[in-house]
């Protein structure tokens, strides 16, 4: 990816006149099978323009109680696109289509409500430990959700992990939704950057939101760059990340400390629940060992993320290093 940068051609992308770029917006388009993209510096403005654009201000969005959107944004709902949120799928992690159409609300004029506009799914669902959306599931809500007027944006930051774990093609996941965004960093090893994609007048709005929130950039091929050997070599080594995750996960199984209700792994993310214990002390006792975990919030759950730049040995190491702690917690977060 250095080379790749050095090498990079480069022009002005605020005038659209940087061709490295151009060819990653066209090549990320035609990946997920859509009319047009939008490279962005992150995630987290690539969802807040997509909200912005498909969520008039005082409208409601439905989404999962501890979808990055709502708790990890920083309050760009409530700030920059103005809207309330309905939130469901505490239990799971997930959104449920069985728990949607009650959710919206009614047709009409009553001047008392919201209108519901927008739902928001995430694909992997972070909260319930990487888990895949199902295709007949995003299916479901996209059709719950067009029938009653409202759009579907799909937080795609890990895509591709549900891609090369599910076997559905990036193209499939993206039919049915009118906007999603992946990300280039995270499992894609890229630095920076993000991509929105959607229909062509879609994606023209958006640039101009994206200059709103101070993401229109200059010479930004030196980061397309990255995103163009992310998207032609990085994702088929996802599998070995998920690889990664089973052997972390098997450290974790049968601990007496953890709560035995935890989602094992289906792509690079290992999330479960402590009793008894703080998910800081563990962490703090991991980090003594060399291995970086983080604890959630609520200093109750523990998230391990894997990624190409720990080994197959490294990832044992830190497998040795979980089971003893949580096998003997005493001893491990005193020692
Ligand atoms: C599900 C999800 N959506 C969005 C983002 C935001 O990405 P960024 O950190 O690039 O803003 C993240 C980042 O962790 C994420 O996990």
């Amino acid at each position: 990816m250095r080379r790749a940068m050095y090498e990079a051609e480069v022009g002005d992308d605020v005038f659209e006149e940087d061709p490295t770029l151009n060819r990653l917006e066209e090549k990320a388009a035609e990946i997920c099978g859509r009319e047009a993209s939008l490279f962005v510096p992150s995630g987290t403005m690539a969802n807040q323009i997509c909200l912005r654009l498909h969520a008039p201000r005082g409208s409601e969005v439905i989404m999962q109680e501890e979808a990055h959107i709502y708790v990890h944004e920083a309050g760009g709902l409530a700030t920059l696109a103005q809207v309330q949120t309905c939130l469901l799928g505490k239990e799971s992690g997930m959104l449920q289509p069985v728990e949607l159409p009650k959710a919206f609300r009614p047709p009409g004029d009553d001047v008392h409500l919201p209108v519901t506009s927008l739902v928001c799914l995430e694909q992997t669902a972070m909260m319930a430990g990487g888990a895949v959306y199902p295709l007949e599931t995003v299916e479901a809500i996209c059709r719950i959700a067009h029938e009653r007027g409202a759009k579907v944006h799909m937080d795609g930051a890990r895509l591709f992990n549900a891609v090369v774990a599910s076997g559905i093609s990036a193209k499939e996941f993206a039919r049915p939704v009118d906007s999603l965004m992946f990300c280039l960093s995270k499992g894609l090893c890229c630095p920076v950057g993000s991509m929105v994609v959607g229909d062509r007048d879609f994606i023209r709005q958006a640039r101009k939101v994206r200059k709103l929130y101070g993401g229109g950039m200059r010479q930004a091929g030196v980061l397309a760059a990255c995103g163009l050997v992310a998207l032609e070599e990085m994702i088929e080594r996802l599998a070995e990340d998920h690889e990664k995750a089973r052997i972390l996960a098997a450290a974790v199984e049968g601990s007496p400390i953890v709560d035995s209700d935890w989602s094992r792994p289906q792509t690079n993310m290992v999330i479960f629940r402590l009793r008894e214990v703080s998910a800081s002390s563990i962490v703090a006792g991991l980090e003594d060992r060399g291995v970086l975990a983080l604890a959630m919030e609520d200093d109750e759950r523990i998230r391990l993320v894997t990624h190409k730049d720990v080994s197959f040995e490294g990832t044992r190491y830190a497998a040795a290093a979980l089971a003893g702690l949580l096998n003997s917690p005493r001893q491990g977060v005193l020692n």
